[in-house]
């Protein structure tokens, strides 16, 4: 068996003002973290020559991704951005919901199929993961993924098993490691919390 290391990106400027989307450094706790998983991933996968470490194209992802050493080839994947907000992106939720309450209410109904005018639903990041899944089925070797919330629910969900309509309400927490074992007899699961 091999694992598949599951990341979110270390804590973002935005993540601390509550801005959804953007594309912000990482704030001094999320530098911590970026040092903190490089240790862990060094150690980890020492002997694994043909281990990759995959991101999105925004810069918390490839900046959590940077002090990964052990020549490791960094892939950028646009199919690991985090969900696009739209006309949203940017806006903290209490903003939509004073300024756009008709979105606000309907994400809340049905935040699966919900899309942001003019962004995207879960559904259509589900949809966008395919290669990316795809690929990750095809390696023989490990794969540190570093994305984003929603992404990391999406393909959590994927490998864990868990139905459609739970993805968008899957915990994924900052600052934590899901690594995914797939073995003959199913898939094994272990959280590593690197920080508070
Ligand atoms: O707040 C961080 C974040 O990654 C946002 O960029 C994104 O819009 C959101 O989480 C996705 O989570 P939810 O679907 O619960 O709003």
């Amino acid at each position: 068996p091999r694992p598949i290391l599951l990341t979110r990106h270390g804590e973002s400027r935005d993540n601390v003002r509550g801005r959804i989307g953007g594309d912000t450094a990482l704030s001094d706790a999320g530098e911590l973290y970026a040092k903190k998983l490089s240790n862990f991933v060094e150690k980890r996968l020492k002997s694994e020559r043909a281990a990759s470490i995959w991101t999105s194209t925004l810069q918390r992802t490839i900046l959590t991704a940077s002090h990964i050493g052990g020549g490791f080839p960094k892939i950028q994947w646009r199919a690991l951005d985090e969900i696009y907000a739209g006309v949203c992106d940017g806006m903290t939720y209490e903003e939509i919901k004073k300024n756009m309450p008709e979105e606000y209410e309907a994400r809340k109904k049905d935040k699966l199929r919900y899309r942001y005018p003019r962004g995207e639903s879960y559904l259509d990041v589900i949809q966008r993961l395919e290669p990316v899944i795809i690929e990750l089925e095809r390696q023989r070797a490990p794969v540190v993924v570093i994305s984003h919330q929603a992404v990391l629910r999406a393909l959590y969900a994927y490998f864990a098993d868990r139905p459609l309509k739970e993805i968008p309400h899957i915990e994924i927490p900052l600052h934590t490691i899901i690594e995914i074992q797939m073995g003959v007899t199913g898939v094994q699961e272990k959280r590593y919390k690197l920080m508070d």
